[in-house]
């Protein structure tokens, strides 16, 4: 099992703060927000990690995380030339991750009791992808998910106007190999960006079996100002 941190990005919503600094080396309780990111990945096991950096921000990311040993890691740091949407990131990994199992973890999100168990109940195997949801109040801001029974994905709703349900995505996937292909299938969405909502819908339309697992503690975004407050 690789793990891959997404560290690039834009963080427009998190300007004038994001003009200077990198949004996911915000010190959060003294410590730079994926320094918890990668607490949680290692006590995961997991010690083959890749990070997507920036044009703008990656060296001071570099420095941040050094060559992952401070975790027990090996860290690869992988350049993305541009912000062109979480899917891209993972296309752009593609070379690092080959074919293994991957736990995708964006660099500004933090949750309540780490990944083990997320990690562990993927590796059991049974699906080609585990997704994190977590209830919240307005789901119109957010990708929403529809299960079914037994936990399964039946659909993934991109920001609904009318919410089939409160069941937002966090920004902590499992994905087997057979996202790749999916990615490969699907177009840039209206705001130019491949979107992973779009992939993993695309694998539920070919058939591949989504699971979800509901979070029951807190779900920080620090890439969003009240958030990060
Ligand atoms: P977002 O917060 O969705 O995007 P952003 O960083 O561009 O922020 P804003 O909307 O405020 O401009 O990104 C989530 C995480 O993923 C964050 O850590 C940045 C990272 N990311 C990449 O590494 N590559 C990308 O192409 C994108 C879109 C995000």
């Amino acid at each position: 099992m690789k793990a891959l941190i997404l560290a690039g990005g834009r963080g427009t919503r998190l300007r004038p703060l994001t003009y200077t600094t990198a949004k996911q080396l915000i010190p959060v309780a003294n410590k730079p927000i994926i320094y918890f990111v990668m607490e949680q990945i290692s006590a995961a096991g997991i010690k083959d990690i890749g990070v997507i950096i920036s044009p703008e921000t990656g060296d001071s990311v570099r420095q941040a995380l050094g060559d992952g040993s401070r975790w027990g890691a090996a860290i690869t740091y992988i350049p993305q030339d541009k912000p062109a949407g979480l899917a891209h990131a993972v296309k752009t990994a593609r070379g690092f991750l080959g074919d293994s199992p991957f736990l995708m973890f964006l660099g500004d999100n933090l949750v309540q009791g780490g990944v083990d168990e997320l990690v562990k109940s993927f590796a059991a195997g049974g699906s080609e992808a585990i997704i994190q949801l977590k209830k919240v109040k307005d789901p119109r801001q957010f990708g929403v998910a529809v299960l079914g029974p037994d936990r399964q994905v039946l659909r993934l709703v991109e920001k609904p106007k009318e919410p089939p349900s409160d069941l937002a995505l966090v920004g902590i996937y499992l994905f087997g190999p057979a996202v790749h292909a999916a990615i490969d299938r699907i177009k840039p969405s209206w705001r130019g960006e491949l979107e992973i909502t779009d992939a993993i819908q695309e694998m539920l339309t070919s058939g591949c079996r989504v699971q979800a697992r509901v979070l029951d503690g807190w779900w920080l975004d620090t890439g969003k100002k009240d958030d990060i407050l």
